[in-house]
C-alpha cells in the first residue's frame, strides 16, 4: 500500500563535526551498520521496497554502500569473511534505490519536497535515519505507522514524550486523543521554547504523509532557522483534521547528537553480545 520510504539524507551534520566533514552523518556505524542501513531495514520490514534518498554534496557514500562493490566482492569470495556481505547484499536484492539532491540546505520541509520526483502522487513514508528505532517486543517503528494509516488514511507523524526542558529541540504537537495512543493534531509548533510549548509530545523523525504534501510545501515560506519546516506545512494538513500523531511501540536514539549515539552504541553492542 506504501511503497516508497523517502530519506532525508542531505544535512551537514553539524554536531558531528569534525567526524562529518567529509563523511556523511547517515554513514556513521552503530557498532558494524551505518546508520542508514537500520532506516532501510525499517523501511523493508514495513512493506516498503522503494528506497527513495535525497542527498547532497558529499554524500556518495551512501549511493556506494547500496551497491555492488565488485573489487571487494572477488577479493573476498570464497573465504570466511564472505558472510560478513551478505546481510547488505540481501538487503540491496530485495530493494531499488534512487536518488536526487538537494542543492541548498534549506530544511526538512525543503528536502522532503526536493524528493517529489522520486515520489509522485502517491503516499510515502519518510525516516530520518539519524532517529535509530527499534522495537525488542514486535513490529518496527514504520510497520505500526503503515498499520494505522490502512484504518486512517491521512498523514501520520510518530511522537513520543520528552522532559519540557528539551521541548525547544523538537516539533510539538497538541491533540485531541482518539484512541489509545492516537491523537488528532490541531496545533504544531516547531522547536518552542518550553513556557510556550503546547505539551511535551515531541515530534521524531518517522512519518507518513499524503501527496498533497507538496503543494503546500511549494508555498510554505521559511520559519524557524530561515528554513522551510515539515512542521510549518502539517500544520496546514491539520487544519482539515488530516494529520495524526502516534505514540510508537519501542525506543528512539537520538543519534544525531553524541549521546543517544553513544547510548544506541553501548545498547546495539549489548544485544549483539
Ligand atoms: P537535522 O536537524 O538533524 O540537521 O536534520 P543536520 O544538518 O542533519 O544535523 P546538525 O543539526 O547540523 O547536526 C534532520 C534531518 O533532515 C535532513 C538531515 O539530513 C536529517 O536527516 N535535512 C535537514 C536535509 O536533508 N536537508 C536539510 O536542508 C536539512
Amino acid at each position: 500500500m506504501i511503497s516508497k520510504c523517502l530519506f532525508p539524507a542531505a544535512g551537514y551534520g553539524t554536531r558531528f563535526l569534525p567526524a562529518t566533514k567529509a563523511m556523511p552523518k547517515e554513514m556513521l556505524p552503530i557498532v558494524n551498520k551505518p546508520l542508514i542501513q537500520y532506516g532501510v531495514e525499517e523501511a523493508l520490514e514495513a512493506g516498503c521496497q522503494m528506497m527513495a534518498i535525497v542527498t547532497g554534496r558529499g554524500k556518495r557514500s551512501i549511493e556506494d554502500h547500496f551497491d555492488i562493490s565488485y573489487e571487494l566482492e572477488h577479493q573476498i569470495k570464497g573465504t570466511d569473511k564472505e558472510s560478513y556481505l551478505r546481510e547488505i547484499r540481501s538487503l540491496i536484492n530485495a530493494c531499488s534505490f534512487s536518488y536526487t539532491r538537494q542543492n541548498e540546505m534549506r530544511g526538512l520541509g525543503h528536502a522532503i519536497l526536493t524528493g517529489e520526483i522520486l515520489i509522485g502522487k502517491e503516499a510515502f513514508a519518510v525516516i530520518l535515519a539519524d532517529d535509530l528505532c527499534t522495537n525488542l517486543q514486535g513490529k518496527g517503528v514504520l510497520a505500526q505507522m503503515i498499520d494505522l494509516y490502512k484504518k486512517y488514511h491521512c498523514s501520520i507523524v510518530a511522537i513520543e514524550e520528552v522532559p519540557m526542558e528539551e521541548v525547544d529541540k523538537y516539533g510539538i504537537i497538541e491533540g485531541e486523543e482518539i484512541q489509545e495512543g492516537v491523537y488528532r493534531v490541531f496545533n504544531m509548533v516547531e522547536k518552542p521554547l518550553k513556557y510556550e510549548s503546547p505539551s511535551n509530545l515531541a515530534v521524531i523523525g518517522r512519518y507518513i504523509l499524503t501527496p498533497d504534501i507538496f503543494d503546500i510545501l511549494r508555498v510554505t515560506k521559511p520559519g524557524k532557522k530561515g528554513e522551510i519546516q515539515i512542521t510549518d506545512a502539517l500544520l496546514e494538513q491539520a487544519k482539515s483534521g488530516h494529520v495524526l500523531a502516534y505514540k510508537f511501540q519501542g525506543r528512539r536514539y537520538d543519534c544525531g547528537s553524541i549521546d543517544g549515539f553513544v547510548k544506541a552504541t553501548n545498547d546495539f553492542y549489548q544485544l549483539l553480545h
